[in-house]
């Protein structure tokens, strides 16, 4: 049997995608084969599809990080034919073929069960980028009390940003928002932000090694010198979370945020989380987090993929993009 997929191939050191019929393969040893309805765009997804060897060692390759759909055929004993079910991260979309295709084939181990109170296209809207969202604020509710100051949140229009900004401000959190994007201010509004913050300002003030406390907490998704800025800004023993690198893998900083406001400073890895602990997220998604995220999500499929990857590699995308693979 064959199925579709998005395809890149490496042909003379250039990297092209398109969408082509592949053999789809049986499940052993505790494998599962999906029929994906759904997936995501996530800024990997895009490393992917460029050709980054960091993300992805060989080619051709389908892409995905985030997939979900209905069990199609078992060599598990946890999951049966007709189960749906999610599956994020780990080496999905990496180097094992991914949600760009109509198809997955992975281990068990990385399978949830779909909770019943979310759609498949509500799951997907989610997605990594809104599992590394709650990851952030989950870190940021049980390592801090401190709300008396705002959260700032980067790369706020982004899929993480924009989805970290809606559940803290669904928490009851006071949400300051720093974008890119100066047309944003609507969207940002509407999903929460209590104030924005243009980049380009916000980087042009001198950076200082200790500066007088603004936030309370903060979500960074972006790295470099925003990160670095962030940190003498905050509040005695306030959180940073910090989750992603598009504007590098750099910072510069001084130890006084730690050792004289004793802030934290907290990686993110949802990828590679313990797989309870994403059946954990998902739940509370289902539950006394559910989002209405149909304001922030834009639908395409494996056809016009090409340019919505071109957009979020420019840091041009604006909440998340969902994959649909039904007709
Ligand atoms: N740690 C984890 O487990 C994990 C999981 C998922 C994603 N991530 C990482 O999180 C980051 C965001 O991922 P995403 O899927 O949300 O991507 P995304 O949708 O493209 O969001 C990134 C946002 O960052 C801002 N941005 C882009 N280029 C920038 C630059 N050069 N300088 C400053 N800001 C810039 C833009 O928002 P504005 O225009 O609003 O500023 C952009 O929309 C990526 O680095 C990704 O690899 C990490």
């Amino acid at each position: 049997m064959k199925y579709s997929a998005y395809y890149v191939e490496e042909i003379n050191g250039s990297f092209a995608a398109s969408v082509k019929k592949l053999d789809l393969n049986r499940p052993q040893n505790e494998f599962v084969q999906i029929k994906v309805s759904h997936s995501s765009l996530n800024y990997k997804d895009a490393l992917s599809a460029s050709g980054n060897k960091g993300v992805t060692r060989q080619y051709p390759f389908v892409p995905g990080i985030d997939a979900v759909g209905t069990v199609n055929e078992s060599a598990s004993n946890k999951f049966s034919e007709g189960d749906e079910v999610i599956v994020t991260g780990y080496d999905m979309g990496m180097n094992t073929p991914g949600g760009f295709g109509e198809y997955i084939c992975v281990p068990e181990s990385w399978v949830v069960n779909k909770p019943k109170n979310l759609s498949p296209l509500e799951v997907m809207s989610i997605g990594t980028a809104g599992l590394t969202a709650a990851a952030s604020v989950l870190k940021i509710t049980q390592s801090s009390s401190l709300h008396e100051l705002s959260t700032l949140v980067s790369g706020a229009t982004g899929g993480v940003g924009s989805i970290s900004v809606m559940l803290l401000s669904k928490l009851g959190f006071e949400v300051t928002a720093l974008t890119g994007k100066s047309s944003s201010e609507n969207f940002l509004t509407n999903i929460g932000a209590t104030h924005i913050l243009m980049r380009d300002e916000y980087l042009d003030t001198p950076n200082k090694a200790m500066n007088r406390p603004l936030y309370s907490n903060a979500i960074d998704t972006v790295g470099g010198d925003i990160l670095s800025k962030m940190l003498p800004q905050i509040h005695p023993h306030g959180v940073v979370a910090c989750c992603g690198n598009v504007a590098g893998i750099e910072i510069n900083t001084t130890v006084f945020p730690f050792i004289l406001r004793g802030i934290s400073l907290c990686g993110i890895d949802s990828a590679e989380a313990p797989i309870e602990f994403k059946s954990h997220l998902w739940q509370k998604f289902s539950d006394e987090w559910k989002l209405d995220l149909s304001s922030i999500i834009k639908l395409t499929t494996k056809d016009n993929l090409n340019e919505e990857i071109q957009l979020i590699l420019k840091g041009g995308q604006q909440g998340r993009v969902v994959l649909t693979h039904e007709e």
